[in-house]
């Protein structure tokens, strides 16, 4: 029997690329030589495995190196902190990346933490431009190492091992100069960059006077414990102001419980077709104040002001994400 939230689950075969020549040593060596995973019935293991790491959020780095004149670097978003003392990180990089030839025991590497307006430079250092197109990066040389200049956070290190990482190379670095400065991290999410929304409400952001009317053509609701106020992909034509209790709202990557004060289901009533982006279930009790489109526009239509407000507050999201 199939229980809600279970897979079907079969057994499929990955196979593991034997131990590369000249990477440093390491138990792991010692891997079988071939790996079972559990994937979903009829996906593909490799894309399901893709997928499922892709889902764990990251930051993006740029790996640099400097051998002789010629600066080399690499969009990596496999970098992780190790250890704090002695202070060590670490970084993945594919076996057929020129970087992996470049990296060995005593040479050292840089490491730019990108900030949210370098997707060009992460494109760029991903082979994912033209090189006429590419954007000019500007490095700065601290201890022999080039950084990316303008970068949320900037890590000298020497590579004090390294390791077999399957089709990989894991190198260890103990690092030797580190700096950050203030910023928004960009992130790599799903395959895609994202950007940190740190306030993703809307009608929240209008002066109270603006808001009044429209909450004063609500019509007030109660739910019982486990009822749904919402649910993905249905009609989004209303939004509800939570007077008591607490309501779950959960949607791929997001889990967050609101109460008293929040609204929910406003991107939905501002935008109705694309059905409902969250379910919203009540915990325990709740009382809410339920607006729809129809007396939303109204109340627009009989103040602009509010109107023109919330493009300002629209506005600036897009400005955010532009
Ligand atoms: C967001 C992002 C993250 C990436 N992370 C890694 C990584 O951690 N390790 C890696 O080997 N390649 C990673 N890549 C791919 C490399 O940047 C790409 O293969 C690059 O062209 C290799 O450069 P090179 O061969 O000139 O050294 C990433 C690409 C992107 C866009």
């Amino acid at each position: 029997m199939e229980l809600p939230g279970e897979f079907d689950v079969s057994v499929r075969s990955i196979p593991i690329a034997p131990v590369p020549e000249g990477i440093g040593q390491s138990f792991w060596e010692d891997a079988p030589a071939a790996e079972l995973m559990e994937v979903p019935s009829g996906s593909d293991p490799s894309l399901e495995f893709r997928k499922t790491l892709g889902m764990f959020a990251t930051g993006v780095t740029v790996i640099t190196t400097q051998v002789g004149e010629q600066v080399h670097g690499m969009t990596a978003n496999a970098f992780m902190s190790v250890s704090l003392r002695p202070p060590l990180i670490l970084i993945s990089v594919d076996r057929r990346a020129r970087m992996n030839a470049l990296l060995r025991e005593g040479v050292r590497f840089g490491v730019s933490v990108l900030e949210e307006k370098q997707t060009a430079l992460s494109d760029r250092f991903a082979g994912r431009v033209r090189a006429e197109d590419a954007l000019e990066p500007v490095f700065e040389l601290v201890r022999e190492t080039p950084l990316v200049q303008g970068a949320l956070a900037n890590l000298v290190a020497r590579v004090v091992r390294s390791y077999w990482g399957g089709d990989h190379s894991l190198f260890l670095g103990q690092a030797e100069y580190v700096r950050y400065g203030g910023g928004t991290p960009l992130l790599f999410h799903g395959g895609r960059y994202e950007r940190v929304v740190r306030d993703p409400r809307v009608f929240a952001n209008l002066p109270e006077e603006l808001l009044q009317p429209i909450l004063a053509r609500g019509v007030e609701r109660t739910y019982a414990d486990g009822e749904p106020l919402m649910r993905i992909g249905e009609p989004g034509d209303t939004m509800s102001l939570v007077l008591e209790g607490t309501v779950h709202v959960q949607r791929p990557g997001r889990s967050v419980k609101l109460g008293p004060g929040e609204l929910v289901g406003e991107i939905e009533v501002l935008a109705p077709g694309g059905g409902r982006i969250a379910d919203i279930t009540a915990e325990g009790p709740v009382r809410c104040l339920e607006i729809t489109r129809n007396d939303l526009l109204a109340a627009l239509e009989a103040k602009p002001g509010a109107a023109v407000a919330l493009i300002d507050v629209l506005a600036s999201r897009f400005r955010e994400t532009a």
